[in-house]
């Protein structure tokens, strides 16, 4: 087993997820706003370092996915975060795209920026403790887009990305997020997201990524936010099988889906279908971010000295996730 599949492999252990803390400063400011936080680099750290330094951390979250500015933090404790993650018993991994900026050539759609320099950025991140990458593009569903251009440039960003962090023997985290923002249908979405998965796995293979060593993080098969033709929970969850089993070749060892704007029980639910339904060999669990943080988010912003109080739902947020990436999970373990 090659070094980068035995990672893989022990941060999605059991029913283990992934920690999506890589929110970037103004993304962070955001969400601290929306709960009236100040952002401050403080008040930043304060809250990650409450969820990192949390019990759940061990039995349940594999990897964590950190920013620029967390990674290089010092913790209440002196501690440097990636040494505290992995005391946790836990992988520390970084976000190293720069962002999704407009597209030239087609302006209502991103591209997303960071391979200039990304080579010796990701020494740097490597000698910071990180074990894993994760990069993310981004695609919007209309009547036209996700255009070719897109689909095509976006996948061989996200290759080439695969192919640096791979060659300094961490794992990429290849993250093709089809949005649910608009009116498409479920079928639509399922059409497009086979589209942009079959694209990225041509230009990885192309660009000689070893698959065996990468972690797929993709949407999930869901109506649009505002379609008017919702679908069942079941039904996402075998749509998203079925891209899946169509679309990845089956070297990939592993997929943690992303939440996307899916309510905290909404993305529960659906995982534990899948893994319920799951008819391939891939191990199927999460790299959430709003989907693991929300609710600490709000009972933390009450009270931000409430350390207990706050890990206490990160935790059974942790553990409800967990318990869904094994097929596990059911509502009444929610109260
Ligand atoms: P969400 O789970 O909030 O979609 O975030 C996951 C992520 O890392 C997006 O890039």
């Amino acid at each position: 087993m090659s070094e980068l599949n035995s990672i893989v492999l022990k941060i999605l252990n059991k029913g283990k997820g992934i920690l999506a803390a890589d929110e970037s400063t103004a993304t962070m400011t955001k969400r601290l706003e929306s709960v009236k936080i100040q952002s401050t680099a403080e008040n930043r750290l304060s809250f990650r370092e409450t969820l990192f330094s949390a019990s759940g951390m061990t039995e349940y979250i594999g990897g964590v996915i950190l920013y620029d500015e967390t990674i290089k933090q010092i913790t209440s404790k002196k501690n440097k975060i990636p040494e505290l993650i992995s005391e946790m018993g836990s992988f520390p991994g970084i976000k190293v795209d720069t962002g999704a900026k407009v597209l030239a050539g087609s302006p209502n759609e991103k591209i997303t920026e960071g391979l200039d320099g990304l080579r010796e950025r990701l020494k740097e991140y490597y000698k910071f403790g990180a074990k894993f990458t994760k990069w993310r593009g981004v695609y919007n569903i209309s009547k036209e887009h996700p255009s070719k251009l897109s689909i095509q440039s976006n996948a061989h960003a996200l290759a080439r990305y695969s192919a640096l962090v791979q060659e300094c023997n961490m794992v990429p985290i290849v993250e093709p997020e089809v949005l649910m923002d608009g009116e498409h249908s479920a079928k639509e979405c399922f059409v497009k997201t086979s589209e942009v998965i079959k694209k990225c796995f041509e230009e990885l293979i192309l660009h000689k990524v070893d698959l065996k060593g990468i972690i797929l993080k993709p949407n999930m098969i869901l109506a649009g936010n505002k379609c008017k033709d919702k679908i069942s929970n079941e039904e996402v969850a075998k749509l998203t099988l079925k891209c899946l089993k169509e679309s990845v070749p089956s070297e990939v060892p592993g997929i943690a889906f992303l939440s996307g704007g899916q309510s905290e029980i909404e993305a529960t639910e659906n995982l534990n279908l899948i893994n319920k339904f799951n008819n391939t060999n891939f191990i199927m669990s999460y790299s959430f971010g709003r989907a693991l943080q929300q609710s600490a988010l709000k009972f933390w912003s009450q009270d931000i000295k409430n350390i207990d109080g706050t890990q206490k739902i990160f935790n059974q947020r942790a553990k409800m996730n967990t318990l869904a990436a094994l097929g596990k999970w059911s509502k009444e373990l929610e109260n």
